[in-house]
């Protein structure tokens, strides 16, 4: 008889990386953290992109794609821009260092290295397709620590549905009604934690505001969520 324990994905490690893509003038990313090398000669990476994702739907069509390394410099608000909003809604190149590379534009902000690709197979795997690229640029930015999943995790961050290592078990957020003053709010889209002891200072929310009180023009500092996507804690 089988039997999963979600846990054990959990112990699977990897890093965290931005694909970037360009397809005629539009250009795109995405977070993702399924991104291996899977042959040295020739230097060969894939990467697995949801087909809902933007980004997947423009890597199909220009058959390229770039891979920036994420370095632990990078907060929780730069990793909320790449790995929870579209950019068929934003443009997520706005006030981020990139650098025009031959055929995609490359991430620089938080970078360790950056590479460029060329698909050379792709492989449906239902929600996801992976993306096989011939390396045909690579470059060693500067040294730094990288982002592991493992860190992102102990920051408390979490996956969309449309990662491949998402968890519904801990993925999903509660939407329980409370009137509590000093009540916790969870943001439904990425799961950040409004606590109102310590408010949002990066935002100008002082420690001590309940959820309420924030202005109606704040935003989730994890993934750039309006207001009304959070619910109240259960
Ligand atoms: C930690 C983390 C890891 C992720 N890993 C992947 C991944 O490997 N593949 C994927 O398709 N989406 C992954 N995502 C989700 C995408 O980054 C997310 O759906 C993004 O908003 C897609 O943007 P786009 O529509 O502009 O392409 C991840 C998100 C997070 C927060």
């Amino acid at each position: 008889m089988s039997s999963i324990d979600r846990k054990a994905f959990r112990d699977i490690s990897y890093g965290l990386y931005i694909i970037t893509t360009k397809h005629g003038e539009v250009i795109n990313g995405q977070l993702a953290n399924t991104v291996f090398q899977v042959t040295s000669n020739p230097q060969r990476l894939a990467v697995c992109l949801n087909k809902k994702n933007y980004t997947c739907e423009l890597v199909e069509k220009s058959k390229r794609f770039g891979v920036s390394v994420l370095a632990d410099t990078a907060d929780m608000k730069f990793i909320g821009l790449w790995g929870f909003r579209s950019g068929r809604e934003i443009n997520k190149f706005d006030n981020v260092d990139y650098k025009e590379g031959e055929f995609v534009p490359l991430v620089t902000s938080n970078s360790m290295s950056c590479f460029e690709s060329e698909v050379i197979e792709h492989i449906d795997i239902d929600t996801h397709m992976m993306f096989v690229g011939e390396v045909i640029n690579a470059e060693h930015i500067r040294n730094d620590n990288p982002l592991t999943y493992a860190l992102y995790h102990a920051r408390k961050g979490r996956e969309p549905e449309t990662a491949p290592t998402y968890n519904p078990e801990t993925g999903s957020v509660g939407s329980g009604k409370g009137g509590d003053k000093m009540k916790k709010y969870v943001c439904n889209i990425c799961g950040y934690v409004y606590d109102p002891e310590k408010g949002d200072p990066d935002q100008d929310v002082k420690p001590g505001t309940p959820f309420d009180e924030i202005p109606e023009d704040w935003v989730c500092p994890l993934c750039g969520a309006p207001k009304d996507d959070f619910s109240p804690q259960d």
